[in-house]
């Protein structure tokens, strides 16, 4: 069974189509290459260099290669460039969202997981957020996702399109093969391995006087294979209709020095730090329920451990010290 993969060349594109190949799925990268990397892209999956506004080249990939289900991570996806370029946003998250979910429709393709974000919940006060809590972006890149999420409805209603939204919290760590290398990069993780590996001289930290355990904001972070695996097991049950689920490890989360900290022991670098001011729209405190997907799914985590998540990063990163050469 073919799957395409819209952002395969990405980040967390790269490792859901590993993930894929290892449950025997046949798939096929579509990226333009803008933030993507080649060599990211496993050497087994087909590759079709183009955008998703192309809706020539991505109708004939989607009937050539016999197509059944579309992962689609293609996007934007800085908050403060949305903030800037908020134009940016609706073009590449909803138009081009839409010209895919068109080109489907046409070829009769109807099965699709879409990378959702945490950013559509907004600065909720209730923790752990789930499923059903209300939206309320406070930012154009989550509105612009929310936005697709919302058309999907409608399109399963008028034209039986069968959906599952993944709202992801923060992804994390890498597979043997596939890393983050974002430019610019604007997680956390890497930032403070960039700042262990002598590429940055401090972390900023972004307020530390939030009402939390150690004044820094507590965040969830999931691996990217735990999150690779959810979409595979998403894949399955779409038949079974449309459905939205939360995708981080849930827990207390972590703290912003608590990442600094177990970063410190894992790579056994100092790293030293800055304390900055807050940052506009950064809640105190973003957890996931994870409890749906658990209980409909009977997905859980096997990198709970954020040790297991840095340490994968960390090898990944003095792998490759460069990121990737293409
Ligand atoms: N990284 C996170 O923690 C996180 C959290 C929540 C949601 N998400 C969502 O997950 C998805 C993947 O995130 P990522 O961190 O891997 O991003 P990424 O930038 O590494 O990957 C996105 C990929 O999409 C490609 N792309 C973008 N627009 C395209 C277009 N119009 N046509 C063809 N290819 C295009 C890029 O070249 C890139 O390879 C995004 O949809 C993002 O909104 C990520």
């Amino acid at each position: 069974m073919q799957i395409l993969v819209t952002g395969g060349a990405g980040y967390i594109g790269s490792v859901v189509a590993e993930e894929l190949l290892k449950d025997g799925y046949g798939v096929v990268v579509y990226d333009n290459l803008v933030k993507g990397h080649r060599e990211a892209i496993p050497p087994e999956a087909a590759f079709v260099h183009a955008d998703l506004t192309d809706g020539a080249t991505l109708r004939e990939t989607l009937s050539k290669h016999a197509v059944r289900a579309v992962v689609h991570m293609a996007a934007d996806s800085l908050v403060g460039e949305s903030y800037e370029n908020p134009a940016k946003y609706y073009r590449n998250n909803v138009v081009a969202g839409l010209a895919l979910l068109d080109a489907m429709i046409d070829t009769g393709v109807k099965s699709l997981v879409f990378s959702s974000t945490a950013a559509v919940y907004g600065e909720l006060e209730k923790q752990p957020i789930e499923e059903d809590d209300p939206v309320n972006p406070t930012n154009p890149y989550g509105q612009s996702k929310l936005a697709l999420e919302q058309a999907m409805r409608w399109y399963d209603e008028a034209y039986d399109l069968r959906y599952e939204s993944l709202r992801y919290f923060n992804a994390a760590g890498a597979s043997e093969h596939c890393g983050e290398r974002h430019d610019p990069e604007t997680h956390l993780i890497p930032i403070v391995l960039q700042v262990a590996a002598g590429r940055r001289a401090a972390v900023e930290i972004y307020g530390d006087d939030y009402p939390t355990r150690d004044g820094t904001c507590v965040r969830d972070y999931i691996h990217v294979i735990d999150l690779a695996r959810a979409h595979v097991l998403a894949l399955k049950v779409l038949d079974q209709g449309s459905r939205i689920y939360n995708l981080g490890c849930g827990g207390d989360g972590y703290t912003v020095r608590e990442v600094i900290d177990v970063a410190r022991e894992v790579t056994g670098k100092e790293i030293p730090v800055h304390i900055g001011p807050r940052r506009l729209g950064d809640p105190a405190v973003l957890i996931a329920s994870s409890k749906k997907i658990k209980r409909e799914l009977g997905w859980s985590p096997f990198f709970q451990d954020l040790r297991l998540i840095i340490e994968s990063a960390w090898r990944w990163m003095l792998a490759h010290p460069n990121g990737y050469a293409a």
